[in-house]
């Protein structure tokens, strides 16, 4: 069997460390491994749009953005499809016939779900269409017969009911879709990194963000802010490391290499880790290192951020022929699937045989 990866991103802001840890850099090692036969890459506009109904303009300003952002971190078009979601129309159909596999109750009980009507205050009005968004994954998922989808944690019962939506058509019409896998982070620091500010999750709307796009003297103001350990007062106290943001990003990103390189006065992290639980050891070391290990990781994809932007017109370009790519692949399963439910009635030779002997018999 074909390996096939389908992953994607909601278009509703520039994409940040927290993406890149949990899950962009894995896509790129995995486009480069050669071990997939096919892999899609989405920006999710139409996803985007079911709790943004009426600001489609902030969709529209942020396809650009996380296309650049795709292509920044070394999403290569020459191996990589990148698509926009609403291009590709045959997903909507194929989730409408998905809706109809999954009840209500399943839906409410998912965890994701059930976290992001409660950020957005939905309680009393959730609407149809965000209500619907995990069935119309499956539908994203499946149209390009994916097999391993990488994504951060929180997608997870998406996945998880995009594999019963999978059985459950399969049982009822027949084996036509793939079952996928989920492929998270390997680095446990990398699901969820914190906010700038320590908070559980980097988010937008929480403005604790580094973005990728930012630049060098955002990134390092924004960690010079960064939480580290209130009772940390003098550079001879001891420190704790619980919930001490640079300390939880230098696990996701530093290496021995940056130490020989930065700060030789530590092998590695362990060495950093027991000076400064010990006393003796300032914040402002541990985030100046912290800002040249971003820095060596940022400089390069901002550089390519920089030549891309110079032409937007061939990023456009990209998306588009991604598109169309795209929909090819995903007609196609959309076809074996009405053969499957039987509803591609033209198609349909034995249907139409059937009914003229019906009314010929009379
Ligand atoms: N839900 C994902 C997000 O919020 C975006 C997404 C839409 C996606 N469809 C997908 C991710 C299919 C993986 C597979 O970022």
């Amino acid at each position: 069997m074909e390996k096939i990866i389908l992953t994607g991103d909601r278009p509703t802001g520039r994409l940040h460390l927290g993406h890149y840890v949990g899950s962009l850099k894995r896509r790129v090692e995995l486009q480069n491994s050669g071990e997939f036969d096919k892999i899609f890459v989405m920006i999710a506009d139409a996803q985007a749009l079911t709790d943004n109904a009426d600001n489609p303009e902030k969709v529209r300003q942020n396809i650009i953005e996380v296309a650049l952002d795709y292509l920044s971190v070394g999403i290569d078009p020459t191996k990589t499809t990148i698509f926009i979601q609403s291009m590709v129309p045959e997903l909507t159909e194929l989730a409408f016939y998905y809706m109809n596999l999954v009840t209500v109750s399943r839906v409410q009980r998912n965890p994701t779900v059930k976290t992001e009507i409660k950020m957005r205050n939905f309680e009393q009005s959730i609407p149809v269409g965000f209500f619907c968004y995990p069935v119309s994954q499956a539908s994203d998922i499946t149209a390009f017969k994916a097999t391993t989808v990488p994504v951060g944690e929180d997608q997870a019962p998406m996945i998880e009911l995009t594999r019963e939506i999978v059985n459950r058509f399969n049982n009822v019409y027949g084996d036509t879709l793939v079952e996928p896998e989920i492929l998270l982070p390997e680095n446990e620091v990398c699901q969820r990194l914190p906010g700038t500010d320590g908070k559980a999750k980097m988010s937008k709307s929480l403005g604790n963000c580094i973005y990728l796009s930012d630049s060098a003297k955002e990134m390092a103001k924004k960690v010079k802010s960064m939480y580290t350990d209130p009772l940390h007062l003098n550079i001879s106290d001891p420190g704790h490391l619980e919930g001490n943001c640079p300390f939880i990003y230098l696990d996701a990103f530093c290496t021995d290499e940056h130490f020989a390189k930065y700060l030789p006065d530590y092998k590695n992290i362990q060495e950093l880790k027991d000076h400064y639980t010990r006393g003796g050891l300032g914040d402002g070391t541990v985030k100046k290192f912290l800002i040249s290990v971003l820095d060596e990781t940022l400089a390069p994809i901002r550089e390519r951020r920089r030549q891309w932007e110079q032409d937007i017109p061939a990023v456009y370009e990209i998306l588009k022929n991604g598109s169309e790519a795209a929909r090819e692949v995903a007609a196609k399963t959309l076809h074996e699937v009405r053969e499957a439910m039987k509803i591609n009635y033209f198609d349909d030779a034995d249907l139409i045989r059937q009914h003229s002997e019906k009314y010929a018999a009379k």
